[in-house]
């Protein structure tokens, strides 16, 4: 159905949400940009802006809620390490061959999210693009893929990779992954969808942003944004195709996410949970990280802002944080979790942050503000976890696991430097345990295709082999 090219008809929709500036360069429009401003204004949901506007939606008393909520069922890494069988009555290995048998059955897809814009980072380029590789300049979405064809053929099976990109980060990512023959995964196991957008509006007035005469101001709608992009891409037809039941969930910025890890999907099928989280242990109680807390029966991901300071501050008897579980947004799905809630109109609720957002003024000039001057709208793929039922979290050591690309260099954490140290140390811990000498200043880097974790690496090199220079193992 194309969008109303009626003036009168447009205003009729938009002047009952006081947003008839959108029309003010109408008349003197191409025909090219009256179609597109017309059809970006019949795909906004007017009332749901206005009321994220006006706040009448509800927003949840977080310290209220988070004073009544419990640590949530969880496998530990000491008793990982102890090879206990815990409150969830599965000892590592009894996991790790549950795990196995279902990788092997071909039941694992992987679900990375690719829509953000990196503003942080300043790039430039989509974040999937950066030459993360500390030897090797792999791009993280090389890692990611590299990861998956090494579990695929680990396990002898196909493991679909459904991609998640946003209008801002689609073409370059198409473009760079056709010019790289897809880093050597079948096309047949890619599925490369966009996710939707959302306005931003002004913080004084409510009013929507334009970017330029002819169109709006959109930028992704958060990651949350998945489950609607999901079902409207077709994803689900084609996992339930591949008999894909269990989505193994990550975002493009982390390269020490373990994919496909055997442990953590034996943990989610002996729990039978619908929703397992990967955590880490908090370090202290204010960090900078959203806390796993069970609320009402239900798994949520409160995050630190959100949380009171007594609540955070809360010890156990052994001096251990109580609320303890960081989340790193490494998470597993059972595909019927993400269905049922793509079949709930509006299932997850919009986030409103204030952002500093160029636009168009009343009179025409394009400005760039000093400070935020907007407010914007993201879903988070978090807010599915109260949905989920029987969810647990496994707990694993950041080292192994947490290396987030988010900011430019300069920055304390996270950034390439950050980055790169921490996948260095990794594949030095791997590496000796597998008996072989690095020198101090020895730098290798090891491609998931030569060794996906540190299993792999006794059948890769020799006891007492010696590196004394960078190295790539590929
Ligand atoms: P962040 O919220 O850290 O955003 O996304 P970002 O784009 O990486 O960086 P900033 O905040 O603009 O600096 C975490 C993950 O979620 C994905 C990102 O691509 C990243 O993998 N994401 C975020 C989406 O896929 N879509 C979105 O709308 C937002």
């Amino acid at each position: 159905m194309s969008a109303p090219l009626d003036k009168q008809e447009l205003l009729s929709r938009l002047e009952p949400f006081d947003q008839h500036q959108l029309l003010d360069w109408w008349d003197d429009l191409t025909d090219e940009g009256k179609v597109r401003l017309a059809g970006q204004i019949a795909a906004l949901d007017l009332p749901l802006i206005d009321s994220l506007y006006r706040g009448k939606l509800d927003q949840p008393d977080w310290a209220e809620l988070a004073r009544r909520a419990e640590p949530p069922p969880a496998v530990r890494l000491a008793q990982r390490k102890q090879a206990s069988r815990g409150e969830l009555g599965a000892t590592p290995d009894e996991a790790r061959q549950r795990g196995i048998e279902s990788l092997r059955a071909g039941k694992l897809g992987v679900v990375l999210t690719a829509g953000g814009q990196g503003t942080r980072l300043g790039f430039g380029l989509p974040k999937s693009l950066y030459a993360i590789g500390p030897i090797s300049s792999a791009s993280l979405l090389q890692i990611h893929i590299e990861k998956i064809r090494a579990l695929a053929r680990r396990y002898d099976v196909a493991v679909p990779l459904y991609l998640m990109t946003s209008p801002a980060t689609h073409d370059d990512t198409v473009g760079f992954l056709a010019e790289n023959q897809h880093f050597g995964l079948d096309p047949a196991d890619l599925v490369v969808f966009c996710q939707g957008t959302m306005p931003a509006v002004d913080v004084e007035t409510g009013k929507l942003l334009l970017a330029d005469r002819d169109r709006l101001f959109l930028s992704p709608d958060g990651h949350g944004g998945l489950v609607a992009a999901l079902k409207n891409s077709g994803a689900f037809e084609h996992m339930r195709q591949r008999g894909i039941e269990h989505l193994f969930y990550l975002q493009v910025d982390n390269p020490l996410v373990p994919i496909g890890d055997a442990e953590l999907i034996g943990y989610h099928l002996s729990a039978q949970s619908e929703l397992t989280s990967l955590a880490i242990a908090k370090q202290q109680p204010h960090e900078r990280l959203g806390n796993f807390m069970m609320i009402d029966g239900r798994l949520h991901v409160v995050e630190y802002s959100d949380l009171p300071d007594d609540v955070a501050e809360l010890r156990n008897k052994s001096g251990d944080l109580k609320f303890w579980a960081g989340s790193i947004a490494v998470h597993i799905f059972d595909r019927l979790l993400f269905e049922r809630s793509a079949s709930q109109q509006g299932s997850l609720p919009f986030h409103i942050a204030r952002k500093k957002v160029p636009y168009l003024d009343t009179k025409g000039n394009k400005v760039k503000p000093q400070k935020p001057n907007a407010l914007k709208f993201e879903k988070f793929v978090f807010d599915l976890l109260p949905e989920a039922k029987r969810p647990i979290v496994v707990e694993y050591a950041e080292r192994d696991c947490f290396a987030p690309l988010k900011n430019a260099p300069g920055a304390a954490k996270d950034t390439e430097q950050y980055v790169q140290q921490l996948m260095l140390a990794q594949h030095r811990r791997w590496l000796e345990a597998a008996g072989a000498h690095l020198t101090p200043n020895a730098k290798v880097e090891i491609s998931p295709l030569f060794a996906l974790d540190a299993a792999e690496l006794p059948e890769r090199i020799e006891p007492g082999q010696e590196f004394n220079e960078p190295v790539y193992l590929r």
